[in-house]
């Protein structure tokens, strides 16, 4: 991997700098960056949060917080030593109490830097501390805030953050992250419909059966319990990552990678989403079972009371457009299931004529296999011939693309490349208001519709691939979901 080019001095202030996603995600990744020369000698990372602790234990805390969370070969002591002399430690709270005297002690002489304000706290605190960034005079033009996902749990509440947010920073400031955006193939996706040739005339109703989307996950709620019950499957991961994906599927050519370009072809896709009937939605939740090898508690066991929770949704989306007209996008994801495999698959049609009499039935569709993770890479199957005499056989190959072995060096978590494009200042793969919002348009009538009938979800033992009705969503239309994740 060549070395990457080194960002602008920046403060990274970092609320909620004591919590989950700071210590799993976004510290890591900034070591990682310094590890790798990203970042130049005035880059500090400031963390602020209510735990009233000193610089030294903040300091002790992240150093073995690195120890669990950024693989072993990647850490040495000389570059621990190096970020953790970046850190500094304000004990404050989102409403101005607290040290914030020493936040703008901080931050008095550094007006001329980039100044990101990492915003890793849940939703409600995204208006006060805004505010009180702005009373204390520490929004500078060059300053941006991030925003964690979930923008609110509806359009209203999403449009209410949105406009307090907005009140004291401009649009282009504010970088909504949605981390699978991040991720390498993700990104991948886009080189490959848009720097090769080849699958641009065929990416349309007229070649293209139907898409799935699937994001699977081993882990249950966990730690996030709170969080997580007052969210369910189809806020937490459908309304933001999957859609952002079936997006990226679905988006017309932009003229440009930069500025605005993908956002408005994404936004046109959101806008584009056909309303999805009851039939067309599966939601359910997790029993006790056995995950590799383990025995787990059922969902409603694991938060000690019964839930109406879903962590696992299947549905069938359509795109009203002339590009995929008739074209379904299945999606599906839930927590708890027999691995943790993320993937986009491109189910061609059937070759309109059998040239073989007899064979008509090994004609398997073509299928373009894009693997998120684990084992990042692409495939295509084909059908080819078998070798050797007595008649045509055809077999189903695939054409691979591993990314580990075609390419050198390990492939960087998506916090990596997002909090670089945060202080390099592309928003590109960040969401804009305008899309957000109308993701929440097209979410939220089903969540009303489930609230309103009082829906239970189904249920599915975890280490399970899941409900058997998310199978029926997708073989009543004669089709069936791609399993080569489960081989
Ligand atoms: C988060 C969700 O946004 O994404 C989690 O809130 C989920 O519930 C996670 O586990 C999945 O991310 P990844 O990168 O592990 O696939």
């Amino acid at each position: 991997m060549s070395t990457p080019v080194t960002v602008a001095p920046c403060d990274f202030v970092v609320f909620g700098g004591t919590g989950d996603l700071a210590m799993r995600k976004l510290l890591p990744a900034l070591y990682l960056r310094d590890r790798d020369g990203q970042l130049p000698d005035a880059f500090r990372v400031i963390a602020v949060s209510r735990a009233g602790m000193d610089e030294a234990g903040y300091r002790d805390k992240v150093e073995s917080e690195l120890r669990q969370h950024v693989p072993a070969g990647e850490l040495s002591a000389e570059s621990t030593r190096g970020f953790l002399g970046r850190l500094h430690y304000v004990s404050a709270d989102a409403d101005g109490g607290g040290d914030w005297h020493r936040l703008r002690d901080l931050l008095a002489d550094t007006a001329d830097r980039v100044r990101v304000c990492y915003l890793a706290v849940a939703p409600k605190l995204f208006g006060p501390i805004s505010t009180t960034l702005a009373e204390n005079g520490l929004v500078t033009e060059r300053t941006r805030v991030v925003l964690e996902k979930p923008i609110g749990a509806d359009l209203a509440s999403a449009r209410h953050v949105n406009d307090q947010v907005a009140a004291v920073f401009d649009e282009s400031q504010i970088y909504r992250i949605d981390h699978y955006l991040g991720k390498e193939t993700v990104q991948n996706l886009l080189v490959m419909r848009f720097a090769n040739m080849l699958l641009e005339p065929l990416w349309n109703s007229s070649t293209v059966d139907h898409v799935q989307i699937t994001v699977a996950e081993t882990i249950g709620a966990g730690q996030r319990a709170e969080y997580y019950d007052g969210s369910g499957a189809l806020r937490d991961m459908v309304q933001n990552h999957l859609l952002q994906m079936l997006c990226l599927v679905a988006m017309e050519p932009p003229t440009r990678i930069e500025n605005d370009g993908v956002r408005d072809e994404k936004l046109k896709v959101l806008e584009a989403l056909a309303p999805v009937g009851p039939a067309d939605v599966v939601r359910a939740q997790y029993t006790a079972g056995l995950v590799d090898g383990r025995a787990v508690p059922g969902y409603g066991d694991e938060l000690d009371a019964p839930s109406n929770t879903e962590t696992y949704v299947a549905l069938k989306a359509e795109v009203h457009n002339w590009r995929w007209r008739n074209v379904p996008f299945y999606l599906r994801t839930g927590k708890r299931l027999d691995r943790r495999a993320s993937e986009i698959v491109v189910v061609f049609k059937r070759v309109p004529h059998s040239i073989w009499p007899g064979v008509e039935a090994d004609m398997t569709p073509n299928r373009l296999v894009i693997r998120l993770q684990p084992d990042e890479g692409v495939r295509m199957h084909m059908l080819a011939k078998e070798p050797g005499p007595g008649g045509i056989r055809l077999k189903p190959v695939s054409l691979d693309l591993a990314f580990a072995e075609q390419f050198e060096g390990r492939t960087p978590e998506a916090y990596e490349r997002l909090l670089m494009d945060v202080v390099r200042g592309n928003p590109t793969l960040f969401m804009r208001r305008d899309e957000v919002e109308a993701a929440w348009s097209w979410t939220e009538p089903v969540l009303r519709r489930w609230e309103a009938a009082g829906d239970r979800p189904k249920q599915y033992a975890a280490g399970t691939a899941g409900p058997s009705a998310a199978t029926t969503l997708i073989e009543r239309d004669g089709r069936t979901w791609h399993e080569e994740m489960r081989a």
